[in-house]
């Protein structure tokens, strides 16, 4: 009789063992797969990621930089998947060629949160990030109230094989629809300063006058600027970006090197609060939109102001 009860006794013993989490809790594996830590905002991402996560002691963050290599991310969601981890969460570079890895997890009854970069069709558990064509739209709003009709605007655009490129340009453009602005030159800068600040060169080379530039993140702007300073024409136009951290734009717009800068969110908190929501059994939406402010020279130290 004894012996029959005996392995729920150990099991039940096993279960009180050492432990400092809640009675009960399991220990959940969450992978983040990150498309590069060169840039500052998906540094920022990453610190938010953990700081939500240490919150919780059952849940052990395994993080992978991809490096902005594409292949190397695909082999990353593929690396998660085979060590079974609890749940994913993915900040894709690009839109088409992580759909498939990100699909394949998801089919294994792995929860696979999107952040910031969407993938195409509907194989995840949850995709959360700002509006993107509401920020590009309100940036090429402020804009035309800043400029007269016939002004010359540089477009230096993030990576057009990501949403976020893409939707950023089309909501500028929908901004600036019927108001004469010219986009006279445009570049794929890839999300990257150095690339924008050599695109910049080409677009002063270029254009004896320049009014704005519109760049799709911070870095893109500052180094747009850059560009025109050296050129000694950086008084000439005025610089808008996207991102808005402390550290970076939002400090650009104090030393009034920006004029202005939307905020882009990374997530962060918002992804580990849905991962334990799916973890824990409950329903999630399939999408999370999150919201944006805007930062100005008029604003800034009263902490900008919400986008309607
Ligand atoms: C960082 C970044 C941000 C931008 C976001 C868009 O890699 O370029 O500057 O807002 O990605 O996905």
């Amino acid at each position: 009789m004894h012996r029959i009860f005996l392995p729920v006794l150990i099991l039940i013993l096993a279960g009180c063992s050492g432990s400092s989490k809640p009675e009960g809790a399991k220990t959940f594996t969450i992978g983040m797969s990150q498309c590069n830590l060169g840039e500052p905002w998906r540094v920022q991402m990453n610190a938010d990621i953990d700081a939500a996560a240490k919150k919780h002691s059952n849940l052990k963050m395994v993080f992978k930089d991809a490096q902005n290599d594409t292949l190397k991310q695909r082999a990353h969601i593929e690396e998660l998947v085979s060590a079974s981890v609890d749940a994913i969460i993915v900040s894709p570079k690009e839109s088409q060629p992580l759909t498939e890895p990100i699909a394949k997890a998801y089919q294994a009854k792995i929860p696979v949160i999107v952040l910031d970069r969407a993938v195409q069709g509907d194989q995840f558990t949850c995709f959360i990030g700002a509006d993107n064509k509401k920020i590009g739209k309100a940036a090429g709003e402020w804009l035309r109230k800043k400029l007269g009709p016939k002004a010359t605007v540089v477009e230096l655009k993030g990576l057009m094989t990501s949403i976020p490129g893409q939707d950023r340009n089309q909501g500028f453009r929908s901004g600036i629809e019927g108001s004469g602005l010219n986009v006279a030159f445009e570049a794929d800068m890839k999300w990257l300063e150095p690339d924008a600040r050599k695109e910049m060169e080409s677009a002063l080379a270029r254009l004896s006058k320049i009014d704005a530039v519109y760049a799709h993140n911070d870095p893109g702007a500052h180094g747009a600027w850059l560009a025109a300073k050296a050129a000694n024409r950086e008084r000439e136009m005025l610089f808008i970006g996207i991102d808005a951290l402390p550290h970076e734009g939002i400090a650009y717009v104090k030393q009034g090197i920006l004029n202005a800068t939307f905020q882009y969110p990374t997530g962060g908190a918002e992804a580990i609060d849905t991962v334990l929501k799916v973890l824990s059994g409950q329903q999630v939406p399939k999408t999370i939109v999150l919201g944006s402010r805007v930062y100005t020279a008029d604003n800034v130290e009263q902490g900008g102001e919400a986008l309607p």
